[in-house]
């Protein structure tokens, strides 16, 4: 009976202090409500469109699925607060401030399936930026002015992607290598961009030739023609014939072989040259023993002349 009421009394100044330590320092992981100035939905949709929000909403909850941030003045996308959302699908941060996006701000959205970037400041994308986004299936980045550089990897690691739109950016260049290796890619929005339609672009040039409507913004003598139609006829061009280059290296090249062929020759002459001293000196070498072979032979003769008649009597 003394004892009961110790541990009850116990229990109460732990959730007590629980209580205290929430209220104190309120940690993600256990944060239930809504940001202000955005409304929550139990599909756990959260909606914060044009709300003014100069940064991004902080008291997310944990679970939420769809995020909308559009039409805001937000200059950044904080990677810790973003990465708590991993349950994510849906992110919509189109018409903000975002110039740039750090290699670890999509590091933990696994699920995310739709990406909107469209209509900020973007510049650049690195290589590894949506390296993480295994799930994505439409990414729309259209509308950055000065984004000017995407970068050949950037996409290499998005093997769900099936539509991409890079649509009225500031790009002239776009190595598709590796966007043509995705194995599910059906729609690239490429139209409103600065393309140059020189060698550098064949591929791209190629690869959109039943697409059609995008067009180059120079070289000037081809501006304004569809990138499509060109392609066939830069791959002509980018490859036409030898460059000045080319018949150096084939100078160069032939005139290593003709001194290959002048040296190897001369080395053989003078190797046979030599030899034929060699040879000439041995035989004057052997000059006096020249004289003494006959008396030799003629010394030996007559004792090797016996042996065919011993032999051919023995088989007689
Ligand atoms: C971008 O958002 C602003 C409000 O912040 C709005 O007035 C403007 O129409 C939006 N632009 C686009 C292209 O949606
Ligand atoms: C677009 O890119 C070009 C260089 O390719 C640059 O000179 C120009 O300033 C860029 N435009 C914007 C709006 O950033
Ligand atoms: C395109 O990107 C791939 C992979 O990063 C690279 O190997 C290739 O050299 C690039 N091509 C051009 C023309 O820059």
């Amino acid at each position: 009976m003394r004892l009961a009421p110790q541990p009850s009394a116990q229990s109460l100044r732990l959730i007590i202090l629980l209580i205290l330590v929430m209220g104190v320092a309120p940690s993600p992981a256990l944060t239930v409500g809504c940001p202000a100035r955005c409304v929550c939905d139990d599909q756990l949709v959260v909606q914060c469109a044009g709300q003014h929000l100069t940064a991004f909403p902080t008291d997310l909850p944990l679970a939420t699925r769809q995020l909308i941030i559009s039409n805001n003045r937000i200059v950044e996308l904080p990677p810790l607060q973003l990465n708590y959302l991993s349950d994510l699908v849906y992110l919509d941060c189109s018409n903000n401030s975002l110039t740039e996006i750090s290699m670890s701000t999509f590091g933990n959205l696994g699920k995310l399936a739709y990406l909107d970037l469209s209509f900020n400041t973007l510049t650049r994308i690195e290589d590894r930026t949506f390296g993480p986004l295994s799930s994505l299936v439409m990414l729309r980045m259209t509308d950055n002015p000065g984004l000017s550089d995407i970068h050949s990897d950037a996409f290499a690691k998005n093997s769900a992607l099936q539509v991409l739109d890079v649509s009225r950016n500031n790009l002239s260049v776009l190595n598709i290598s590796s966007l043509i290796a995705l194995p599910t890619l059906r729609s690239v929005g490429l139209s409103g961009n600065s393309w140059s339609c020189d060698c550098d672009n064949e591929d791209l040039c190629l690869w959109v030739h039943i697409e059609g409507q995008t067009v180059c913004r120079g070289p000037p003598n081809l501006q304004g023609q569809r990138l499509g139609e060109l392609g066939l006829q830069l791959r002509s061009q980018c490859h036409q014939g030898l460059g000045s280059w080319d018949y150096l290296f084939f100078l160069a090249i032939g005139f290593v072989i003709f001194a290959a062929g002048t040296v190897s020759a001369w080395a053989i002459g003078v190797v046979m040259v030599l030899y034929e001293r060699y040879v000439k000196k041995k035989s004057e070498q052997m000059d006096p023993d020249d004289e003494s072979l006959p008396n030799l032979s003629a010394n030996n003769s007559p004792s090797i002349r016996p042996l065919p008649d011993s032999h051919g009597k023995i088989l007689a």
